[in-house]
């Protein structure tokens, strides 16, 4: 019974890993905040995350769930604080119209 269990882990790892090499996205995101744009550094930051989606999303590559000034705000702003790389000051990305 446990077998199965495991193949199944394993089956489903593999297309979630599958699924995420499949279709990078766009190596530049140009997000929209109110009358503001950032150019989203899409490849750099898959590249500074050793390709591991799940950091920014949760089960497949694509548009992120409820993506909204909050989700942003907590998706972005934590990992520039740890890093101490990155803006986090308002400034740093509400700049460009
Ligand atoms: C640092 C955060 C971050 C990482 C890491 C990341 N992404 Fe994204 N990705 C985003 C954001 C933000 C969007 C835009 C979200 C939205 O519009 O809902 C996005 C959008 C996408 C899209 C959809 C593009 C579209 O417009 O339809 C795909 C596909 C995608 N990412 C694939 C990947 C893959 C594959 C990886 C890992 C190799 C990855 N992403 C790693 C943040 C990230
Ligand atoms: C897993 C950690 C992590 C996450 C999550 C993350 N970033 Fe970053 N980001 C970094 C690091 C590290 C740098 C600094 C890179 C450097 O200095 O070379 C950076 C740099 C940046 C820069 C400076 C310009 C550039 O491209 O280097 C912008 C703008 C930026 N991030 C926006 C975002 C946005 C918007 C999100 C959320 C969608 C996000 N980041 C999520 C780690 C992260
Ligand atoms: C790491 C980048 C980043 C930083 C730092 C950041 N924001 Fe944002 N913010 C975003 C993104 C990306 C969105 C767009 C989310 C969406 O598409 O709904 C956004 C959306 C917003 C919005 C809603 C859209 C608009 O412009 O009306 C407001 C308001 C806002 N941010 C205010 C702030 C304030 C105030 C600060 C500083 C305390 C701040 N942000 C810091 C990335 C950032």
């Amino acid at each position: 019974m446990s077998r199965i269990i495991i193949c199944f882990l394993l089956f489903s790892l593999f297309f979630t890993v599958n699924s995420f090499a499949a279709n990078p996205g766009p190596p530049v995101i140009k997000l929209k905040m109110g009358s503001k744009m950032l150019d989203f550094t899409h490849l750099k930051h898959q590249k500074l995350t050793n390709g591991q989606c799940w950091e920014c999303h949760d089960k497949t590559p694509g548009k992120i769930t409820n993506w909204s000034e909050a989700t942003a705000h907590k998706l972005c702003i934590p990992c520039h604080d740890l890093n101490e790389k990155g803006p986090i000051s308002c400034k740093g990305c509400h700049k460009k119209s």
